[in-house]
């Protein structure tokens, strides 16, 4: 396995990062440990990078993917409208998602000695939209570099320093389709994009279906991940009360995300050349590929989706010189640990295959 070349980066470590063995999935654990052998695939193997990864990340942790197994190691990878967001009309985050689980399922499969190309196909039905198939067979070259740390990705809320990151992540981001914004060029849009966030009514809604008062709940936000201290926990039972703030307290609750913005190292924006869902998917993977770069060198990642949920979308747009941006987060190093969310089982999302 080649590891990430840390010398081009001049790699810190923020001492927070778990081992596999730290995590509290024995799943994950288990497929690391153990690399089947490459003359054959064993099902139990297939079944726990399945599981692995669905450590995948999505908005919300609303996990919008679902597997059908529809051949001998072959299973249909698919978004399911049943978790679609108020706040993404157009399907953007969740087809993100679904994008971001594939690649999850990629370098998870590598790392256990397994290959699982897709072959996309898109095809929309009642219940969602398929992506593709994935076959899993067995690997015959070194696996991705990043295999051996996707098992450590994770959003972390936390104030970030505000050191520069080294060039050669830049650059690596770069490539991965990215535009790198000092926080406080876009400290302003995230103000507002915050504000108008906490006077939508979708946003409001999204945050009452998917916040989740017990942190052991399998899916959902719950107050450990998002760092709700007990007064925070009061202002948030009010905003879903009222369901749309005033525009004064909107303002109030905005000032987190502001804070938070100018406590980074930088701000990333991800561009899609189009909106179809394949272009979508593939911008989920490039996501994840970033994200475990981002973390494998010890640095932190968080999104601020608002900027590109609300109309501050094309404000965004015109500051990165016109391309339409997908994505935007917070990179930085984070002194303080995040707590880790939790998944629905791989039952729960390996379902007969749609019509
Ligand atoms: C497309 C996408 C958009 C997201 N947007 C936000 C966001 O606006 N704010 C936020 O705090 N987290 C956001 N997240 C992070 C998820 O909430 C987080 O990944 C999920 O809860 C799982 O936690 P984990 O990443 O630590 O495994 C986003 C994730 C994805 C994949």
């Amino acid at each position: 396995m080649n590891p990430p070349d840390v010398g081009l980066y001049t790699a810190r470590s923020s001492g927070a990062r778990p081992s596999l063995a730290d995590l509290d999935d024995s799943a994950i654990a288990g497929v690391y440990a153990a690399r089947v052998p490459r003359s054959e695939i064993d099902p139990a193997t297939v079944r726990d990078v399945l599981t692995a990864a669905l450590r995948a990340p999505s908005a919300h942790n609303a996990q919008p993917w679902r597997l059908s197994e529809v051949g001998t190691n072959e299973y249909l990878v698919w978004y399911a409208a049943a978790d679609k967001l108020r706040a993404d009309p157009d399907d953007r985050d969740g087809l993100m998602a679904v994008g971001g689980f594939y690649e999850t399922l990629l370098l998870v499969a590598e790392a256990a000695g397994l290959a699982a190309p897709i072959a996309v196909g898109v095809r929309r039905h009642g219940a969602g939209i398929d992506l593709g198939v994935v076959k899993f067979a067995r690997l015959d070259r070194e696996p991705d570099r990043l295999s051996g740390s996707i098992g450590s990705r994770q959003c972390n809320r936390f104030p970030y320093a505000r050191t520069p990151l080294p060039p050669g992540l830049r650059h690596e981001l770069e490539d991965l389709g990215q535009i790198l914004l000092s926080p406080d060029r876009v400290a302003g849009l995230v103000s507002r994009a915050s504000v108008l966030s906490w006077k939508d009514r979708r946003f409001v809604a999204d945050l009452e279906e998917w916040t989740r008062f017990d942190t052991s709940a399998p899916d959902g936000m719950t107050f450990d991940c998002l760092r709700l201290n007990r007064l925070d926990v009061v202002a948030f039972r009010v905003a879903l009360a009222l369901r749309t703030l005033p525009t004064w307290l909107a303002w109030i609750y905005a000032q987190r995300d502001v804070r938070l913005t100018r406590a980074s190292s930088a701000m990333a924006v991800l561009l899609a050349d189009d909106r179809r869902p394949e272009t979508l998917f593939d911008c989920g993977r490039r996501l994840i590929r970033s994200w475990t770069l981002i973390n494998s060198l010890g640095y932190a990642w968080h999104p601020m989706s608002v900027v590109i949920d609300q109309s501050t979308v094309t404000d965004l747009a015109e500051l990165i010189g016109g391309h339409d941006p997908v994505a935007i987060y917070r990179v930085g190093a984070a002194p303080t640990a995040a707590a880790w969310s939790k998944r629905r089982s791989l039952d729960a999302v390996l379902v007969p295959a749609p019509l």
